[in-house]
C-alpha cells in the first residue's frame, strides 16, 4: 500500500466494544504518525494511578457503564490541544458528545468498524480485561446499541462516515482502513 507522510487527519474509530478500535487506531497511528486517544486507556491508567478521576471512572467502567459526559469532554478538550492530526478511539460515544467535539474541532473521517455481536464476545472472552465479564459485556453491547449507535447516523448525514467490514483478520482490516483515508 501507498505510504504517505505528513498525511494529516483528524479521525474518529467508532464502533462496539471489541470491534478492534484499539487495535487499529495504534497502528494506524503508527504508520501515518498520528496521535492516537483512547479514553479508554486514559480513564485505565488513571485507575491505575489511583487519583479521584480514576475512582470516579471505575465505578462506571466495572459495570460497563458510561462515564458522565462532562468528565470525558474535559479530558479530550485536554488531549486534542494544538493538535492538527489524531485519532480518538472510543470517543465520542454519546451524541452530546459529538456535538460537543464540534464546537472544538473539525472531523475529516469518521472509519466505523462493523462487527457482529457474536464475534465480539468471542474476542472480549479471549482477552479478559476487567470490564470483559460476560454480563458486563452484555452491559457495554447494550449501551453502545442505545447511547452510541446514532453516530453512525449523525456522521452519515455529515458525509464523513465511512464503514468497514470488522471481520477479518488483523491485517486484512488495516488494509481495509487505509484504502479508505488515502481516498479523497
Ligand atoms: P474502551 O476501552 O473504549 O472499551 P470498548 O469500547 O468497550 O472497546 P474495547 O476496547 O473493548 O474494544 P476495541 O474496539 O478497542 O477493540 P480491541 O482493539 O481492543 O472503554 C471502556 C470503558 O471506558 C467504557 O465502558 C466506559 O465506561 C469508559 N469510556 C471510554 N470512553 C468513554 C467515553 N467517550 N464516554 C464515556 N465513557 C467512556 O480488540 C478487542 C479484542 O479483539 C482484543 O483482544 C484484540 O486483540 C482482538 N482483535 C482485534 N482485532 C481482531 C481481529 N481482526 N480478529 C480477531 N481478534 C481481533
Ligand atoms: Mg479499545
Amino acid at each position: 500500500t501507498l505510504k504517505f507522510k505528513n498525511f494529516i487527519m483528524k479521525l474518529i474509530f467508532l464502533g462496539p466494544p471489541g470491534a478492534g478500535k484499539g487495535t487499529q487506531a495504534e497502528i494506524i497511528s503508527k504508520k501515518l504518525n498520528l496521535k492516537k486517544i483512547s479514553t479508554g486507556d486514559i480513564l485505565r491508567e488513571e485507575m491505575e494511578k489511583g487519583t479521584e478521576l480514576g475512582k470516579i471512572a471505575k465505578s462506571y467502567m466495572e459495570k460497563g457503564e458510561l462515564v458522565p459526559d462532562e468528565i470525558m469532554i474535559k479530558i479530550i478538550e485536554n488531549n486534542i490541544k494544538n493538535l492538527n492530526g489524531f485519532i480518538l478511539d472510543g470517543f465520542p460515544r454519546t451524541l452530546n458528545q459529538a456535538i460537543e467535539l464540534e464546537k472544538i474541532t473539525k472531523i475529516d473521517k469518521v472509519i466505523y468498524l462493523n462487527v457482529s455481536d457474536e464475534e465480539i464476545k468471542n474476542r472480549l472472552l479471549n482477552r479478559g480485561r476487567l470490564d470483559d465479564k460476560p454480563e458486563v459485556i452484555e452491559n457495554r453491547i447494550k449501551i453502545y446499541r442505545e447511547q452510541t449507535q446514532p453516530l453512525i447516523e449523525f456522521y452519515k448525514e455529515k458525509g464523513i462516515l465511512y464503514e468497514i467490514n470488522g471481520i477479518g483478520t488483523i491485517e486484512e482490516i488495516t488494509k481495509r482502513i487505509e484504502e479508505v483515508l488515502y481516498e479523497r
